[in-house]
Order: C-alpha cells, then sequence, then structure tokens
C-alpha cells in the first residue's frame, strides 16, 4: 500500500478508543520488523525517527525512501512521522521528504515561547495538510535523539490553553512517563482524565517502554491513542544482534537479519496488546 496518513489512522483509533503504536526505529532492519508485526497483527501502525534514528538510517529522504519502498510491498497500513524535532527547519525537512506527520518539541521551553513555536509549526504542516503533535509538560528520562530536560508534569488548565490556541493535532503528555524507563511514581490516572477532559484532541504517551500493561491499558481508556515505543525496540534490535554475533562471531548478515527477527517479535507484542486494551 502506499504510505498511509497518520491523521484519520489516529482520529478513528482515538474515536474507537483505541491505541496506535508510534515505533521508533534507526535501521532498515527495524522497520522491516515492524512493518512484519503489523502484517502479523493487521494493524496499523506509525514508523517513527527522531534525530538520532535519522543520523542512522542517512537522513529524511532516505527514511522516507525506505519506509515508502516497504510499506509499498506490504498489505499493512503503514505511516511515517517525525519524532521530537525543535526546530521548523527539521519540520520542513521532513515535510519536503513526504513524512505524513510531524512532532514539534517545545517542551523544555517556558510556555509563552513553546506556544509560539507550537503556532508557527502549526501553520507549516496545515499548509501542507499534515498532523502536528506538541508536547506540554516534559517527559524526562534518557533517550537519544530527544532533548531531556527535568520532568515536568503537564497541568491541565495549560493543556486546555494549549490545544485552543495551537490547533495542535495530537498532544504528548507528561503524566508521570519516562523515556526509557518506568514511570516515576506509577502513571497519574488522575491527571491523564483532568487533561482528557478538557483537552479534545488524541492524547499521546511517550516513553512506553517503561510502562506496565496495567498502566497502558488505563491510558488508553482515558484518551490516549498514540503510544510511542523506542527503547524497547532498540533493546530488542540489540539481543537479537548479540545474541547472533556470540555463535557467529564474524556474521554480519546473520546478525542484522537477527535484529528484524527480534524487533518483529517485540512490535508484535505491543501491537497485540495496545490495540487489546481499548474498546
Ligand atoms: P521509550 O524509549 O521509553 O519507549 O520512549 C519512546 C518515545 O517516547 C519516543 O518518542
Ligand atoms: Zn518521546
Amino acid at each position: 500500500m502506499p504510505l498511509a496518513d497518520p491523521g484519520p489512522i489516529i482520529a478513528q483509533a482515538h474515536a474507537r478508543g483505541l491505541a496506535v503504536i508510534g515505533a521508533n526505529v534507526s535501521t532498515i532492519q527495524m522497520v522491516r520488523g515492524v512493518v512484519r508485526a503489523a502484517e502479523d497483527a493487521q494493524r496499523p501502525v506509525l514508523i517513527q525517527f527522531n534525530r538520532s534514528g535519522l543520523s542512522l538510517i542517512g537522513g529524511v529522504d532516505i527514511a522516507a525512501h525506505v519506509v515508502k519502498s516497504i510499506a509499498e510491498d506490504s498489505e499493512a497500513e503503514i505511516a511515517l512521522h517525525l519524532d521530537h524535532a525543535d526546530t521548523l527547519d527539521e519540520l520542513s525537512a521532513a515535510i519536503n521528504a513526504g513524512f505524513g506527520s510531524v512532532m514539534i518539541d517545545g517542551s523544555t521551553l517556558p510556555f509563552d515561547q513553546h506556544l509560539t513555536l507550537a503556532q508557527s509549526a502549526k501553520g507549516l504542516v496545515t499548509w501542507s495538510r499534515l498532523s502536528l503533535e506538541a508536547e506540554l509538560g516534559h517527559v524526562a528520562g534518557d533517550e537519544a535523539g530527544v532533548t531531556i530536560g527535568d520532568a515536568s508534569w503537564t497541568n491541565p488548565d495549560e493543556a486546555a490553553r494549549f490545544v485552543e490556541a495551537t490547533g495542535v493535532d495530537w498532544l504528548a503528555v507528561a503524566v508521570g512517563n519516562t523515556h526509557g524507563g518506568p514511570a516515576v511514581g506509577g502513571l497519574q490516572a488522575e491527571r491523564l482524565q483532568a487533561i482528557r477532559d478538557v483537552a479534545p484532541v488524541p492524547l499521546v504517551l511517550h516513553g512506553a517502554s517503561g510502562l506496565t500493561d496495567d498502566e497502558l491499558r488505563v491510558a488508553v481508556n482515558l484518551g490516549v491513542a498514540k503510544i510511542n515505543v523506542g527503547t524497547a525496540l532498540h533493546q530488542a534490535a540489540a539481543r537479537g544482534m548479540a545474541d547472533w554475533l556470540s555463535e557467529n562471531p564474524n556474521d554480519l548478515r546473520g546478525a542484522l537479519s537477527q535484529s528484524e527477527v527480534a524487533v518483529r517479535e517485540e512490535a508484535s507484542t505491543l501491537l497485540a496488546a495496545t490495540w487489546a486494551f481499548g474498546g
């Protein structure tokens, strides 16, 4: 199939009380592993690159070409998303390359500056008819390619103002979730519910690798329609390669193939579970 438009995928999932996985990848084998998992599960998926993944694969044009070619050979619904960009230039480059949605991450900026940046980003994507994600509050932790500061939890009143003033399509929230680790003090369901009640857009949960199935289920039932996973997929790829190389130290081809197999397994588990949480 041709690359899918992420906007309707997320909107439909949100309307049905389901969540779509946003799978962060860095290699062709990871893209292939996630696409095979989407085929197995018969579920749509967003393939995501942040600047670390982009620098590994060779930039936005190569990333778009790789994902587009693999999607065209597949029956699965595959969309392409730019994750955690913090400049308008990064958004423009991805949009020109053919990404279907983008995230502007001003989450470490003061509120007013952040609002202005997100409004400019919305101007860019509206012109290209793409979807825009922004993060209010700040998801801390440890993630290659992501600007990390001190955690700050999303304020529901600010979320309402931010969504209204910027017109962002999807809002990433900080409700205990942490990049590359478990939620600090657990997922804050009450805060999530308060945000959901005032911000009428699909919510995005970053840092899902460290969340429990129960936390993910609660989140999906409280309006999260996109779940970002990166660390677990990269760990799976690394494990697949390391296991193979420990037995076959000179076989890079075999190791790369095993990284694809391991990512397919990890992504399949996530896809099956998260889709089943809602509805
Ligand atoms: P994890 O690496 O913790 O899964 O988070 C991924 C993420 O938030 C990508 O934006
Ligand atoms: Zn993230």
